[in-house]
């Protein structure tokens, strides 16, 4: 049962049917996660900066893993995401808007379906803890249904431990476990996935005719779509039609990854098709996704340089069509991880990165995260005076 219509392997294919369906039958009958009225607020506060008044910072881990867990791990999280957006805040001078890459994120979209296992035969690849384990043998990486109620279960118990002033977010990649988790809002009649405040379709199953695009279709939840490369004027405007009808304010975020070479050059016609067709989301900056880099052995990296140039770029885009850049959406860890490296050279020349969790993509470490936060603030402080010519170099 392959729902995979994005043809690139970015879907499970779970080994057994009605294994799924008796686990979404199951997960039907669970109370919600997340409070409704919650999911309502963080609209409004999204509404704020797509008129920009407040800042977003979105930001975790690429991957959470169910080991991981623990409410000291969680308040680890929660205070490097409450430190970033106050220097955000400090730097802006306007509020910022807290959402985590958080109690949720246990699903990969994967280009590949195998990848060569420890002794050279290929394996199917990891997906994230909802679909399989990081463990290099074939029934470690079997697909298991199973996990979908240990995913809502972890995802509860990060939720107990998560402070106010945090609302959670995920790719929205396992349509029958987010399905599952659909219920209506007694209060307002509305239907909302309960399974986080914010979901986003990536930038594999983003099309707009797609399965992933009609679940966020679906329900009152603000949502988001990931904008990358090969996206055209069309697709999103095709996609506003689809997830925001009625043009509501905070409805619709839009985070864009291109990369640092290629966001001046494909970001404005796109923020002008938008902005012409009526449409005012709120444009987050992936500084990450559109910035992966090899090490010599073949290890995924990523150049701080590189991730502060698409910051820049971003901004001075948004600011020469007339909008808002929104904010940042980073994975980053409060650990002492050694994955981004400082520029390129240092990729080639150092291939050793200690501390280096395969199975995930790189995430930004304190520091690097600080440094990424502080040029976006310095790029949009009042004190900054906009840039308004757009260097196609
Ligand atoms: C991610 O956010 O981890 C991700 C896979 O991003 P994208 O869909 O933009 O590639
Ligand atoms: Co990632």
């Amino acid at each position: 049962m392959n729902a995979d219509h994005t043809g690139s392997g970015a879907l499970p294919d779970w080994p057994s049917a009605e294994r799924v369906a008796e686990v979404t039958a199951e997960l039907r009958g669970r109370p919600p996660l997340v409070d409704f009225a919650d999911c309502a607020a963080l609209r409004r506060q999204l509404a704020g900066v797509a008129a920009g008044t407040a800042t977003v910072l979105q930001g975790g881990d690429c991957a959470e893993l169910f080991a991981e867990i623990s409410p000291a791990a969680t308040a680890g999280k929660a205070a490097q995401l409450h430190e970033l957006a106050e220097l955000l805040a400090a730097g802006t001078e306007r509020p910022v808007v807290r959402i985590g890459r958080i109690a949720g994120q246990f699903a990969k979209p994967r280009s590949a379906a195998v990848e060569p296992g420890p002794d050279g035969t290929p394996l199917p690849v990891y997906r994230g803890d909802a679909v399989n384990s990081v463990e290099p043998t074939a029934p470690a990486r079997t697909p298991d249904p199973r996990r979908l109620l240990t995913a809502y279960e972890m995802a509860g118990r990060v939720l107990a431990h998560l402070p106010s002033g945090v609302y959670t977010s995920h790719e929205a990649l396992l349509t029958e476990y987010e399905r599952a988790l659909v219920r209506t809002d007694p209060a307002t009649g509305r239907r909302y996935c309960s399974s986080a405040h914010l979901l986003w379709a990536g930038h594999r199953t983003r099309q707009p005719a797609g399965g992933h695009v009609d679940l966020l279709a679906d329900v009152a939840n603000p949502v988001a779509v990931k904008v990358g490369p090969g996206t055209t004027p069309a697709d999103l405007t095709a996609l506003v039609d689809r997830l925001d009808p009625y043009r509501e304010p905070g409805r619709l975020t839009l985070i864009t990854r291109f990369g640092a070479g290629e966001v001046r050059r494909h970001l404005p016609t796109l923020v002008a098709a938008v902005h012409r067709h009526g449409a005012r989301p709120v444009w987050l900056c992936d500084p990450m996704h559109g910035n992966t880099i090899h090490t010599a052995d073949r290890r995924k990296t990523r150049a701080v340089r590189d991730l502060v140039a698409e910051v820049l770029g971003f901004v001075d885009v948004l600011r020469a069509a007339g909008g808002h850049p929104g904010g940042l959406h980073l994975e980053m860890s409060p650990q002492d991880v050694t994955k981004c490296v400082e520029h390129r050279a240092e990729a080639l020349g150092q291939p050793a990165l200690p501390r280096y969790r395969t199975g995930c993509d790189p995430r930004l470490n304190d520091r690097q995260a600080r440094r990424v936060v502080a040029a976006f603030a310095a790029a949009t402080s009042p004190q900054s005076p906009p840039t308004l010519e757009v260097s196609h170099a």
